[in-house]
């Protein structure tokens, strides 16, 4: 008699979010968050990179949204340290401490760097004890996705998906002419994770320059209670965002800023806003003048492995109302 093999998925998607907050890291996050208070996710850890700004405040950061959230218990692995220029490589746009210099209107976080455990261990025993159960969220630079590759190769293969916030295919970079910043910090880190397997999704400015969120939409999530620490971090971060966006010219003019990390978000939950073409992706690790470019190889030759689906149509209006809505609840949920 043949046996019945029941899977033993649970119906809840698991995932960890690999972050470098950032202003927009920080809306995907809450999004995230909202969706986690809906029972449609579960967040299994979170792990912080040093991106946007260093490694000691990108933890720290991730430590207060999840405590604003009610998500206290959730594990926040700690990221590298880097020396020199790299370190706070995106402070400009994102203010000095990642969160439009906001970080000292929230509690401080209830937890330590120094005693936190290293991302890339986080990911690893997440993964060899949930193996093809845990979704990766990489909304950051894959400096960790690599370590943890690198340590342990074969490791990703255990991930059920990855789905990364990254790259410019057919549009200019945001950081040089040709590359994206996520890529750019640590293209090494992202060939490492392009070759571990053939399935990744991959969110690049060609969808996410288009998702602008506007002052009037930050409003309207925030009247739903004004005066809660959320309204509050929502209506200035964004106004913080919308200055530094408009002065380097990312959003044509429109008073609002680019919500980049939340498109791996909307593939996640509401996929069919979005189309995705399989593809053929490489990163440039030497050029240049193109270290951080990301190239779909578009030659008419039979390609031997194609290692990615790539997004490069969205549909904003209906990304905004998910997104909307979505926060409002979570606003709603901690009133
Ligand atoms: C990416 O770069 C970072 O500054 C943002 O947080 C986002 O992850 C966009 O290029
Ligand atoms: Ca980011």
């Amino acid at each position: 008699m043949k046996k019945l093999v029941v899977m033993s998925f649970s119906s809840v998607p698991k995932v960890i979010l690999d972050t470098d907050p950032g202003g927009d890291d920080i809306f995907a996050f809450l999004w995230l968050q909202s969706l986690a208070k809906q029972g449609l996710v579960e967040i299994i850890a979170v792990t912080t990179t040093a991106g946007n700004v260093s490694a000691q405040k990108t933890f720290s950061s991730a430590c207060q949204i999840l405590e604003l959230g009610g998500f206290a218990q959730i594990e926040v692995g700690r990221g590298m340290t880097l020396d020199g220029e790299l370190a706070e490589n995106a402070a400009h746009i994102h203010g000095s401490d990642g969160m439009g210099n906001l970080s000292n209107t929230l509690p401080r976080p209830a937890r330590e760097y120094e005693t936190a455990r290293n991302a890339d261990e986080v990911l690893i025993d997440q993964l060899n004890a949930l193996p093809g159960e845990i979704t990766l969220i990489a909304i950051g630079p894959l400096t960790n996705l690599a370590a943890a590759e690198k340590k342990s190769p074969g490791i990703l293969q255990k991930a059920r998906e990855i789905v990364i916030m990254g790259g410019a295919f057919f549009c200019p970079g945001n950081v040089t002419p040709q590359a994206e910043f996520n890529i750019w910090f640590d293209p090494e880190a992202a060939k490492v994770v392009l070759n571990s397997r053939t399935d990744l999704v991959i969110l690049p400015l060609d969808v996410t320059r288009h998702l602008i969120l506007t002052r009037e939409m930050a409003g309207a999530i925030a009247q739903i209670n004004p005066h809660s620490n959320l309204a509050k971090l929502i209506v200035n971060l964004s106004e913080f965002m919308i200055k530094t966006a408009l002065s380097h010219r990312e959003t044509s003019g429109i008073s609002g800023f680019l919500v980049h990390d939340a498109a791996t978000l909307s593939y996640l939950f509401y996929p069919e806003l979005l189309m995705l073409r399989r593809s053929k992706v490489w990163v440039e690790t030497r050029g240049e003048w193109t270290r951080g470019q990301t190239t779909i190889d578009q030659r008419n030759g039979a390609k031997q492995r194609a290692n990615a689906w790539v997004a490069l149509q969205v549909d904003q209006t209906k990304f905004f109302t998910s997104f909307i809505e979505d926060l409002k609840r979570l606003m709603d949920v901690l009133t």
